[in-house]
């Protein structure tokens, strides 16, 4: 089929080249020329495992091109939108600027298509009620909306993409158009759907709130052990243990019961939020009540890391050197958007200290984006007369440190471990003061 994907960031780059990857013929639609032409090349704006190899292949093969001119989208039948929804400056509300100007651009495109109905078909999260708006938009063209929210990991985002756990398709009311658009769909997923992967069939709000919900309930789950960590310091208890054995019972789970220094990135802290923001204006900012709760918490994890810092370095970073381990919000990623490993290391900046941070693909991007910061190549270019040492992304370098080698360089060998992702007792017996999250 032939596919245009508008928006070539996280979602609709990934999205575009395994769209080709499934065996379409695929044009992205950026507004920024420096990233559709490295994308046009073959090469990732952004550093994700196998995504790349996908898209070279794809762009070499001639099944997939990028360009800043939305009349080079003109022949597809189905236009994905997955264009941005940040936080809106000074409020919790999501910015739909994007959203809104992609629908505008792409508008006077949509109509007839020889081979069936157009589609076009929304991934961006959206407040819900966002939808059934776009569609009165879409209508008079004869093309339908779908709203198919995107659950990708970064770090996993092409498999998550080429094998998700689930599809959603909220469809609209009228039945001959929710029929006619779900079997167009089908076909650009048919691939997907012949592994038998879930697919839910529902209206706008549903497949709007699904999305949201799902990522409230993540952070929500980061958060609670997060507080059960804040009760393990003060008791002694240890929240790793208590985290493995809470999810041995499977109606808990133990996925995403990582204590440490909580949730960042560009989905987590805004999504909640705009929730938040949404259920206000619907008059139900009750039933979310408790996502502000989530939200101090996770924050009060950065607060604690700054603090244990600088009371362990007399109560005060004045002439202190601090190593910093990780600026990505996770591992496999160089994406540093609301980064609890960058916010800790500004705060404690801030302070007055002497900030050396390393991170395996964030590095580069940091040091061009801050001139001013002190980025090392590497853990123990970083660690070199540290005072202390904190661990905040746990990427499977740092994990694999050798405690022997980095005592050597430090000035004190104390490591915080931001994200217990090191062994105490292998640090311990090295002769190191080892301070973990929740753990004695
Ligand atoms: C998230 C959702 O997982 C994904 O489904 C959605 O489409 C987009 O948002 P992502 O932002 O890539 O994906 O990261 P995720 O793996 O969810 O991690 C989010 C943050 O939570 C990271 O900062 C991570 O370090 C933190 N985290 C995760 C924890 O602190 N503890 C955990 O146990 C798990």
């Amino acid at each position: 089929m032939r596919i245009s994907v508008i928006g070539c960031g996280y979602l609709g780059a990934v999205h575009a080249a395994c769209m080709a990857e499934l065996g379409h013929d695929v044009v992205g639609i950026d507004v920024d020329p420096a990233k559709v032409a490295l994308l046009s090349q073959g090469r990732a704006p952004f550093h994700e495992p196998g995504f790349e190899e996908v898209l070279r292949r794809n762009v070499e093969a001639g099944q997939l091109r990028f360009s800043t001119d939305f009349a080079d989208l003109a022949g597809a039948q189905v236009h994905f939108v997955g264009v941005g929804t940040p936080q809106v400056q000074g409020g919790y509300a999501a910015d739909l600027t994007y959203v809104r100007d992609a629908f505008r651009s792409l508008l006077p495109f949509l109509g007839e298509h020889p081979d069936g109905p157009m589609l076009v078909v929304g991934k961006s999260t959206v407040p819900v009620g966002t939808a059934a708006s776009l569609a009165a938009q879409v209508r008079p063209t004869g093309a339908h909306l779908v709203w198919n929210p995107e659950f990708l990991r970064e770090g996993f985002a092409v498999q998550d993409t080429i094998t998700p756990d689930r599809i959603v398709y909220g469809l609209p009311a009228d039945p001959a158009a929710a029929d006619a658009a779900r079997e167009v769909l089908d076909t650009v997923y048919a691939r997907l759907l012949e592994q038998d992967i879930p697919r839910l069939v529902t209206d706008y709000a549903t497949a709007e709130l699904v999305k949201v919900a799902a990522n409230s309930f993540l952070a929500t789950k980061i958060s609670f052990i997060n507080a059960m960590a804040e009760l393990c310091e003060a008791t002694g208890a240890d929240v790793t243990q208590l985290a493995e054995a809470i999810g041995y019972d499977d109606r808990i789970g133990r996925k995403f019961l990582r204590a440490g220094i909580g949730f960042g990135g560009g989905c987590l802290p805004k999504d909640i939020r705009a929730f938040m923001a949404r259920a206000g204006e619907l008059g139900v900012d009750q039933a979310l009540t408790f996502l502000r709760e989530v939200d101090s918490i996770n924050d009060r994890r950065r607060d604690h890391i700054v603090n244990l810092a600088r009371e362990g370095l007399g109560g005060t970073f004045e002439n202190k050197t601090v190593a910093v381990l990780g600026a990505a919000f996770k591992p496999d990623s160089d994406d540093m958007r609301n980064s609890p490993a960058l916010d800790i290391a500004a705060r404690i900046a801030g302070e007055g200290a002497t900030v050396v941070i390393t991170d395996p693909a964030a590095g580069p991007r940091l040091q061009a984006e801050r001139p001013s910061a002190n980025v090392a190549p590497d853990a123990h270019a970083a660690a070199a007369g540290a005072d202390v040492v904190l661990l905040l992304t746990e990427w499977q370098q740092f994990k694999n440190l050798d405690p022997a080698t980095l005592k050597d360089v430090v000035t004190t060998p104390w490591i915080i471990d931001g994200r217990n992702a090191l062994d105490p007792a292998t640090w311990r017996a090295a002769g190191w003061t080892y301070t973990g999250i929740g753990r004695p």
